[in-house]
């Protein structure tokens, strides 16, 4: 089963899954981090970015993959995932630049770029820490509704539901792509951790059907059930329709210490 931490505010979520971060690079300097965009995982940079602020934490050897990416944006288009990563992740975590992958999403050689990206994963050795947010439509990375659990790193078509829930983003819903390329779930599930934040009301259902509905692909975050090591760290508001919310609270008050996160 997965660990499922509730914490009272996205604060102390992001302080959670950025004390994994910083335990992992611990123990390996040069970790393979699996990097989620979207609002879900801000909290967690910004932490992480307090702690190299402070000179308490050395992210420079530290490699990163993206999970997805948007089709045919314009290069250096400022909500293309190659830039939000630049912004949010590789210059506030002092990473460097060169050991951090974003998918490929230029139309031209998009019909290659996933097996591309699959070999350069395999290379680095894998991923040692994936992060995930959730989609309201239970999408991890863009894996739509019905994504095979076996699927690997390729294009796929977003729902209208996610290309609202990103609109935010962009000047309308119109203008958010249509296409993505996105690490598939058996890519997700080849990552060694995995660490899935969601945080608010509107995520309550998909967490609840993620976390304790029947596996399905029609739930593609329902596939972290088969993963062996999965911590989910959310706030009430997210946690507030899971039926063994109760459990899990005392599971984590009882935690030995040295299990860490
Ligand atoms: C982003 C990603 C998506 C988001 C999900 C939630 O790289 O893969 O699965 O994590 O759409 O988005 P937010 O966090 O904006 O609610």
């Amino acid at each position: 089963m997965a660990e499922i931490v509730i914490v009272d505010s996205v604060e102390t979520a992001g302080e959670v899954a950025a004390d994994a971060v910083q335990r992992l690079v611990a123990e390996r300097v040069d970790a393979v981090l699996g990097l989620a965009t979207g609002s879900t995982p801000v909290p967690l940079y910004r932490a992480l970015e307090r702690r190299v602020a402070a000179g308490g934490l050395d992210l420079s050897k530290l490699r990163g993959f993206a999970l997805d990416e948007y089709v045919g944006l314009p290069e250096g288009h400022e909500q293309s995932y190659a830039s939000v990563i630049r912004r949010e992740v590789v210059e506030p975590l002092r990473l460097d630049a060169s050991s951090v992958h974003v998918p490929d999403g230029r139309p031209q050689q998009i019909e290659t770029a996933g097996a591309r990206y699959e070999a350069q994963l395999q290379e680095a050795g894998g991923i040692d820490l994936q992060i995930l947010g959730l989609g309201t439509d239970g999408h991890i990375g863009f894996n739509e509704p019905g994504s095979s659990f076996a699927s690997l790193t390729r294009v796929k078509t977003l729902t209208e539901q996610t290309r609202r829930d990103n609109a935010r983003f962009f000047a309308s819903a119109d203008e958010v792509p249509l296409h993505c390329i996105t690490q598939g779930v058996g890519t997700i599930l080849r990552a060694r951790h995995l660490l899935l934040l969601a945080f608010g009301e509107g995520k309550a259902d998909a967490l609840a059907a993620a976390v304790e509905g029947p596996l399905t692909a029609s739930v593609p975050g329902s596939a972290i059930q088969l993963h062996a090591r999965v911590t989910v760290v959310v706030d009430e508001a997210a946690a507030s329709r899971l039926a063994r919310a109760d459990y899990y609270r005392y599971a984590w008050a009882n935690k030995p210490a040295w299990q860490g996160v």
